[in-house]
This record gives structure tokens, sequence and C-alpha cells, in this order.
């Protein structure tokens, strides 16, 4: 009798850890996810050469800090910091398209006027 209420009662003990610690992975994933995209877009400030980046779909690719498709734009910031002609290489990038820069995967001529592209390389160099 005593034994089967010690074995219930580990197994109910059991239960509950399972329970708190799946409760605790999905607790702990979500907002931490969520964390660093606020803090990457509040960083940097909205409309502008943001909402002209949005529009245009490059953080299908990009992002603030941090490599997809594409590498991270604060790096792209770092590696151009004080060249002389970053603006117009960035420019020439982003309407002709870049390879082998970065890594295997090339970028495509985007659908920017130069105007535009050239809003854009400035604001992505100064995201260092
Ligand atoms: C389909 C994916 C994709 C999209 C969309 C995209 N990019 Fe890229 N981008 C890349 C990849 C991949 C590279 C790295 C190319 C290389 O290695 O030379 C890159 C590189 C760059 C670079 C660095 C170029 C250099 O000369 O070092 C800049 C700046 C850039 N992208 C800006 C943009 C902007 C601005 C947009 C939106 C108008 C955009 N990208 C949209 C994939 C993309």
């Amino acid at each position: 009798m005593r034994r089967k209420i010690a074995i219930a009662g580990a197994l109910f003990a059991g239960t509950l850890m399972l329970a708190s610690c799946e409760k605790k992975e999905t607790k702990e994933e979500k907002p931490k996810e969520e964390k660093v995209k606020k803090k990457e877009i509040a960083k940097v400030p909205k409309g502008g050469a943001y909402a002209l980046a949005d529009s245009k779909g490059c953080f299908a690719c990009h992002d603030i800090n941090r490599k997809k498709v594409g590498p991270a734009y604060v790096e792209v910031a770092k590696r151009y910091a004080g060249k002389e002609d970053a603006v117009e290489e960035l420019v020439r990038s982003i309407t002709k398209g870049s390879m082998g820069k970065w890594g295997s995967i090339p970028m495509t001529p985007q659908p920017v006027s130069k105007e535009e592209a050239e809003k854009l390389a400035r604001w992505i160099l100064s995201l260092k």
C-alpha cells in the first residue's frame, strides 16, 4: 500500500516537472526572440530610409544586426567605415547586384532608383 502511494507520488511529481519544463521552454523562447527584434528595430529610427528598405523588401534577406541570406547591415557599415567611395560602391551593389563579397550567395540587382539606393546606402553606413 505504501509503495503504491510512493509510486503514485513519484509519477505525480514527474508529471509536474515535465509540465513545468515544457512551460519554461515556450515561455523563455518566445519573449527572447521578440526582445531581440524589438531591440534591433528600436535602435534605428523608423520612417525615412528604414521604411524605404522595408517597402523594397530588403529585410527579406537582411537584418540590422543579424546575418540572414545577406550580411547584417551593421557588418556592412563596419566593413566600409572610413572608405571614401563607400556610398558609390554600395549604390553599385544595390542597383547592379553584388557577388562574392560576403559569401557564395549573390544579390541580384534591386528594384530601386539610384537616388533610393543612395539613401539606403547612406543609411546602412550609418548603422555601425
Ligand atoms: C534575395 C535576397 C536579397 C535581397 C532582397 C536584398 N539583398 Fe542585399 N545582399 C544579399 C546578399 C546575398 C548579399 C551578399 C552579396 C555578396 O556576397 O557580394 C547582399 C549584399 C548587400 C550589401 C553589401 C554590398 C557590398 O558591396 O558589400 C548591401 C549594401 C545590400 N545588400 C543592400 C541591400 C538593399 C538596400 C536591399 C533592398 C533594396 C537588398 N540588399 C536586398 C541578398 C539580398
